[in-house]
Order: structure tokens, then sequence, then C-alpha cells
């Protein structure tokens, strides 16, 4: 019987034949073979005797071989695993050149796997990476089906920019050498769809339209910025999670968010240990040849625990201001932008002051100024700030950002307008504040930046299969 190597490994061994299927990790002294078939981190060993295998087969067994193995399960004599399989017979699919196959059974570096992006799944590193994956993106359905949420597909192409910030991609079937024109400007009416159209940036919009029927609905789904960043936290492309729900005010919001990113970490602490345990032992061997000032604190596991235990901090944009203030007015710390008027944008530098030495857990900011802050999100009775919250990690920054919506249509108009964000476009999305309107919040979590920390990885472009960022679109 095939079966999975993750499960063979948890068999007893009864001299039972089984059959496994995978790709050769390494071949060993002609005679023990690593199989690995993405199941599990572990790989089973296969223990040929050579002298009675024909040898044009054993020629074939090189890493990155694929193959199929029948024999019998025993108990290993050898340590590091508890049962192995007596090979009988062997099945191979596809040859692989031991010299010309980029996976060695060596440890490569992340910038040379990220040139081999089609093959660094078949290594160990990557396997688990993207079982994590999997396993959030899992406990993500789970975690709002159990709480009644609906699971809405908002569109891709869109005409509207949701955040009001015009980094889209266009989308269009002009031909860009001759376009049509329109008073010496490319008249878009002759576009595909009519308009402009471009990849959208955030599905909240359209997820707010169907709150406001289905009461708490959820999305979970690719987005594109075309910002020009080129760090270790940005994507082109990118997966986001964004709930919204109708009645919810920006405290339930808040309680939601740290509820949710709790729920799907404590999901991986009880489904991927042997993956996460890989990771922190490779990670932290890494860590080790660090300076002692660039090193994480914490091991993997023990930093996933303190996250899922402890209460994230809540603090207004007002509060860590004066923290920053009284920080660099004592030389505590030496910013590179200055903390001088209140209702400046927080740099990174300045949240992770916040997260990483002042309170040293996850910092939910609350409360933002207006203007720094989207048209959509709700303006407080202050008039100066917006019911906006931002949930800030260690090592990661940002990883949410969320508010209550403006559901009162005279100031959502007043916010289009001082943003310049045009009425005519997006009728549609004052007409929710025309026809039963209801206060309603909403956030959106980057996936691959919770997967980033759920991992201890170190760059964006390591835990999705195949990153596009600005340069890059290779795969
Ligand atoms: O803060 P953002 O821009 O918020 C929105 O798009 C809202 N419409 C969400 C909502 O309220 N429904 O993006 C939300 C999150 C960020 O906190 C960050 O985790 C992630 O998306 N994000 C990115 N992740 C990877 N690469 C990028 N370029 C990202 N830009 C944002
Ligand atoms: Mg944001």
């Amino acid at each position: 019987m095939t079966l999975l190597i993750k499960e063979i490994l948890k068999l007893k061994p009864k001299n039972q034949l089984v059959t496994a299927e995978g790709w050769v990790k390494n071949f060993r002294a002609n005679k023990f073979i690593s199989l690995n078939d993405g199941s599990t981190v572990r790989n089973i060993q296969c223990v040929i005797d050579f002298e009675n295998f024909d040898e044009s087969i054993i020629k074939k067994i090189n890493s990155g071989t694929s193959l199929s193995i029948n024999g019998k399960l025993v108990k290993s004599l050898g340590s590091g695993q508890e049962v192995e399989i007596l090979v009988e017979n062997i099945k191979i699919y596809g040859e692989s050149n031991a010299e010309k196959y980029p996976i060695q059974p060596k440890k490569h570096s992340f910038e040379f796997l990220r040139e081999n992006a089609h093959l660094r799944v078949r290594t160990t590193t990557f396997g688990a990476i993207m079982r994590i994956r999997s396993k959030l993106s899992y406990a993500t359905h789970k975690f709002f089906q159990n709480e009644n949420f609906q699971y809405v597909n908002t569109p891709i192409i869109t005409s509207n920019d949701a955040e009001g910030a015009g980094e889209m991609f266009r989308v269009t079937t002009l031909d860009p050498k001759s376009p049509p024109t329109k008073n010496s400007n490319v008249d878009f009416k002759k576009d595909f769809f009519s308009k402009k159209t471009h990849l959208t940036v955030s599905g909240q919009l359209e997820a707010e339209s169907y709150a406001l029927g289905l009461g708490k609905v959820y999305t979970f789904g690719p987005t594109f910025r075309a910002e020009n960043s080129n760090t270790t936290r940005h994507l082109s492309e990118f997966w986001m999670i964004e709930p919204e729900m109708a009645f919810f005010n920006l405290e339930d919001n808040m309680n939601l968010a740290e509820k949710f990113v709790k729920y799907i970490l404590n999901f991986i602490l009880d489904h991927c240990m042997d993956d996460l345990f890989y990771l922190e032992e490779r990670l932290y061997n890494e860590e080790k040849n660090k300076p002692k000032n660039e090193r994480n604190g914490m091991k993997l596991i023990e930093k996933l625990k303190f996250i899922v235990n402890n209460k994230f901090e809540r603090i207004s944009y007002s509060f860590a201001f004066e923290i920053l203030k009284n920080c660099s007015h004592n030389k505590k710390k030496k910013f590179e932008f200055l903390v001088r008027d209140w209702g400046m944008d927080l740099q990174s530098e300045h949240e992770r002051y916040l997260v990483e030495r002042h309170f040293k857990k996850p910092v939910v900011i609350f409360n933002y100024p207006s203007k720094s802050k989207a048209f959509y999100m709700r303006l407080n009775d202050d008039q100066t700030t917006v019911a906006a919250m931002d949930i800030l990690f260690p090592g990661i920054g940002e990883i949410i950002g969320g508010s209550q919506r403006e559901e009162r249509l005279e100031i959502l108009k007043k916010r289009m307008n001082q943003f310049d964000v045009s009425n005519k476009d997006l009728w549609w999305y004052t007409e929710l504040r025309k026809f039963g309107t209801v206060p309603h919040s909403g956030f959106g979590l980057g996936f691959e930046r919770i997967v980033l920390f759920a991992t201890g990885m170190n760059n964006i472009r390591d835990v999705i299969p195949f990153p596009r960022t600005p340069n890059n679109a290779l795969f």
C-alpha cells in the first residue's frame, strides 16, 4: 500500500510491506536513501542491499531523483530514526543529474534558493515554511467560519482605488504602441472595460457592501501594490485577509483582530510542531553567527507562545506620540525622523521602538490623526482623529491595518473631497450610506507578514511561493 511518508513514520514496524514515493534528498554509501514526499519535515530512510540490485538502477539514484520504493518496514538500527524501509523494489520515475541538480544535500543561501524558486520547495526549510503557510490559511477559514462569517470573493480587476494611494497596476488591452487618443490623451473609453481599470489594492470597499447585507464577511485573496518599496516586508503581489463586520465599533474590531491572530498562531503550535522545531533550529544556528545586538531574543516557538499568551498593548496615537517624544527628549533613543509635531506619520523606526524596546510585545495603536489615514475611516468626535487601528508586531512592524468606517453620508462625502476621491466613481459606495447605513468596521491582515512572523524568516520573499517585487516577476 502506498502511504504518505508522514503516515509510514507513525507505523509500528512489523516487517510489513510498505510503498513510499518521493524525491531523493540524499543517497549515501550506495546504501542509504533519504526520501521525502513533502508530507513531513522528516525523511524516511530506505536501506538498499546493493549487491542484490541491478547496478543500472543504483546509478540512477541521485539527489533529486523521483522514485517509488517498496520494502519491509523495520525498526531502524541506526540512530536518528525509529523505522526504516528495507528496500525490495525500486521504480524510478525521473532521473536527476547529481552534478547539475541545484538542490544539493547541503545548506544553500536564501538568495540562491530565490533564483531557484521552482525547486526550492524540495528543501527541508521551504517544505516546512509552505506547510505552515497552508495551515495558517486553513486556520483562517476555520476561525471565520466558526465565528459565523461568510466568505466573499471580491473582484481582482477594479476601477476604484480603495486606499486612495494611487499605487495600482493598470489593466488594459490597448496597444501600447498606438493607443486610441482623444484630445491628445489616451482614450480609455476605447479600452476593454470602457474605462481605466487596474488590479485591486484591497477588497475592502466591496466587502463593506456585502457586510451591509450578510452581516459578517471576510475576503482572502490576492492584492497588488505598485509601490516601489524594495524591503524585506513588501511584495507587489500579496494575499490579504479582510473581515468586515456590520454593527462593530473600533473596540469590537480590535478584539476580533487580536483573537484571530492568536487563534491562527495557536493553530500552528497545535499542528505544525515538527516544522516549527526544524525552522527554530535552522534559524537559531544562523542567528548564532550574527552580532549579539542583531539577534532575536526569543527562540521561535517560545516567541509564538508568548504572543498567544499575552494581551496586546493598546495605546492611542497621542499616547504613542508622547512616549516617543519623551524618549527622544531624554536622549534615550536617537531617531532619524524627529518626533516633534503631533500629527506626524510614525515611521518604522518609531514603531519598532514602541514594540521591541518600550512594550516588548505586540502593540495596537488607535485613533490616528485624520489627515494621515484613508478617506473611509470614521471621524472621531474630536474632529482631528479617526477610529483607525494598526497592529504592530516585533521584528515585522505593521501586520494589520483597520478601522471603523465612516457610515454618515455627509461626513464621508466631505472626507472624500478632502482626499480628492471621486464621488462619481464611488457612487455605489456612498449609496451604502443612503440606504440602511449602520456602524461597521473591518481590518486587513497581510497574510505573508503573519507567515513571516510564524516561521521566523527574515525576508517576505521567502514565505510566498513565487514572489513578485519591483524588477522581479521570475517564474
Ligand atoms: O494597511 P493597508 O494598506 O490596509 C488596507 O488595505 C485596508 N483596506 C484593510 C482593511 O481595513 N480592510 O494593508 C493592510 C495590511 C497591512 O497591515 C500589511 O500587513 C499588508 O496589508 N500589506 C502588505 N503586505 C505585503 N506587501 C505589501 N506591499 C503590503 N502592503 C500592505
Ligand atoms: Mg496600513
